[in-house]
């Protein structure tokens, strides 16, 4: 049923190509399933190549690796030939020249993998662990098999995402999910300086306002801030101001269904977008998304690989 060679963007997939990838997630969290499939990728070599930092992402794709029997490379930039200067492509070729076809790779240059495509080999699968503030497929997957678990169906739903909205590859990749999926409403929240440039958000409402995007809704996804790029922006917002209007508070979450949930792509910052009490409380649902992304990756290795 899948077709594609490369794993990139959910954009790229069809409706059922997206359930069928959830489906099988789903499979991958019974262990009876799962400890059947533990030969299925044994012949299988997949280097691991993260250019930014990452925790979850990284720690699952190769958990995910382990438990289908496949064998995981990772390059450590900092201790790689990358810091004498060798180029992404070059390191990728002689890693090629050592029979690996396949390559989990993050990156903050979001015009790597169109430079990649166009110069490995015809065999060789690219799978994105995050691109930029342009697409990371695989969270935008185990959030939308989060939403199934909890919500059922998307079709009635009013989902809310919340918080530094402009540079988030998290968003960009969960909007183009939920608009496949046919989601009931997507509503952005943020501030003007965190505004996205909505060209890149098909059929999504936007607003200022958290008292009115969080009204009614049965899911609410927290974005990190990315403090960095506020320290170095002098007319960015102040951390403070943002909390004050933008951090989800038990108070703001009560305007949202009774029954909501609530998800955060991580790393958190406790206290700036989000509460101790919301992040950790019976609503939150941010450490089975963390579950989630193992199956998710067990699912996508699968269909790129077998
Ligand atoms: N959500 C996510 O991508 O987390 P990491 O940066 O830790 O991989």
């Amino acid at each position: 049923m899948f077709q594609l060679r490369n794993f990139l963007y959910l954009k790229e997939l069809h409706k059922d190509e997206i359930n069928h990838l959830l489906d099988l997630s789903q499979s991958y969290l019974n262990p009876d399933y799962s400890s059947g499939k533990r030969s299925l990728l044994k012949n299988h070599s997949i280097a691991n190549l993260f250019f930014e930092p990452s925790t979850r992402t990284s720690a699952s794709f190769q958990v995910a690796a382990k438990r289908l029997g496949a064998e995981s490379i990772i390059i450590d930039e900092k201790k790689s030939s990358s810091t004498k200067g060798e180029t992404v492509l070059d390191t990728i070729k002689n890693i090629e020249a050592m029979g690996v076809r396949a390559f989990i790779i993050r990156t903050g240059d979001g015009s790597l993998f169109e430079k990649l495509i166009k110069n490995v080999k015809k065999d060789t699968c690219l799978i994105s662990a995050g691109e930029s503030s342009v697409s990371h497929p695989t969270q935008g997957l185990l959030d939308l098999l989060t939403i199934r678990q909890e919500k059922g169906s998307f079709e009635d739903l009013k989902i809310a995402i919340m918080g530094d909205i402009a540079h988030s590859r998290v968003a960009r990749s969960l909007v183009e999910g939920l608009k496949i999926l046919e989601t009931g409403r997507v509503v952005l929240i943020a501030p003007d300086e965190f505004e996205p440039d909505l060209k890149k958000f098909s059929n999504v409402e936007f607003t200022t306002k958290p008292e009115v995007g969080l009204c009614d809704t049965d899911v609410v996804v927290t974005l990190r801030v990315q403090k960095e790029r506020i320290a170095s922006d002098k007319n960015g917002i102040s951390l403070e101001d943002y909390s004050e209007t933008y951090q989800l508070t038990n108070e703001k979450l009560n305007l949202c269904n009774q029954d909501a949930i609530v998800m955060h792509p991580g790393p958190i910052n406790r206290g700036i977008e989000i509460s101790n009490e919301v992040a950790d409380g019976e609503q939150s649902v941010i450490l089975k998304q963390v579950e989630n992304g193992v199956a998710v990756r067990m699912a996508v290795l699968t269909e790129i690989l077998k």
